[in-house]
């Protein structure tokens, strides 16, 4: 049954990818209204002369009331996969948020990751999804490896060719034909997003290089710069 279910979906799923496809360039703005200007300057308690007990505490209640204060609600309802909104990345190659829902896709464990039925780059296409990108197919961390009874680190006995484990400043990035275990966690990093009023204003502001990367990846490009 629940097999059943699954495949029918999938089925709506990608007449959705068509009809949304033109819309997939744009991306959600996520801070439109968390960094109004005017809400900035009244909640600065940097600019007052007094601050008041309620406006101490995020929940915004006199400070001795606050085990009775009730936290704010967040609506975690969020269109299914194939019919979201791709939202801004947060700033430069910062993991995007996942704006589908995620309902019966977590938690991810080790015998079911369905993240990667949509997302491995030879399904994403399919699907509309946007395919892993090749950093998740990279083993940046150095090769560690035992060698008698001594620990060989990207090729260098430690205790003896370095001092250290951590004097391994660089490790050689490793290409890899599959996923990179180590990304296996997938909302370790991506984390699904709930329509809430945020208890503060945003003032943080992401600078993107001419304006790219608003909407994707641009990591295994810049990976390099500034490095010798
Ligand atoms: C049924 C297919 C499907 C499954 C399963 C799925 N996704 Fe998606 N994902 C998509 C599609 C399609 C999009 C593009 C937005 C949309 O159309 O909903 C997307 C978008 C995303 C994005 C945003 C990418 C960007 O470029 O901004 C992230 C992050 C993401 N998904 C992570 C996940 C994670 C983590 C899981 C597992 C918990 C998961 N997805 C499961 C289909 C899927
Ligand atoms: C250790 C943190 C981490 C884990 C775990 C991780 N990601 Fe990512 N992911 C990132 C970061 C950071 C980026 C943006 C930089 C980059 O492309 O590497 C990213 C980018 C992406 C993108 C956007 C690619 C693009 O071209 O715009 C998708 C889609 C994605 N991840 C999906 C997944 C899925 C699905 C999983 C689980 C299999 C996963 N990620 C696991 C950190 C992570």
């Amino acid at each position: 049954m629940r097999m059943l279910i699954k495949v029918a979906a999938l089925g709506s799923l990608l007449v959705a990818t068509s009809l949304y496809a033109a819309e997939s360039a744009k991306v959600v703005d996520i801070n439109a209204k968390a960094s109004d200007a005017k809400r900035i300057a009244k909640e600065d308690l940097g600019t007052k002369k007094t601050v008041t007990e309620e406006a101490l505490g995020l929940r915004k209640v006199d400070l001795y009331k606050e085990d009775t204060a009730e936290p704010v609600k967040a609506d975690f309802s969020r269109p299914a996969p194939g019919e979201a909104q791709k939202f801004e990345r947060a700033f430069l190659n910062a993991p995007p948020m996942i704006p589908h829902s995620v309902e019966g896709l977590l938690p991810i464990t080790k015998d079911n990751n369905q993240c990667l039925n949509c997302h491995m780059p030879e399904a994403a296409k399919g699907v509309g999804a946007t395919p892993l990108p090749e950093s998740h197919f990279t083993n940046f961390r150095p090769t560690t490896v035992m060698e008698g009874s001594n620990v060989v680190k990207e090729g260098k006995v430690v205790g003896k060719d370095i001092g250290n484990t951590s004097d391994i400043k660089v490790a050689k990035a490793k290409h890899l034909k599959t996923l990179y275990q180590g990304r296996f966690n997938c909302s370790q990093c991506h984390a699904p997003q709930a329509k809430v009023d945020t208890a503060v204003a945003n003032t943080f502001t992401p600078d993107f290089k001419d304006g790219k990367g608003k909407a994707g990846s641009t990591l295994m490009d810049v990976m390099n710069e500034g490095v010798e």
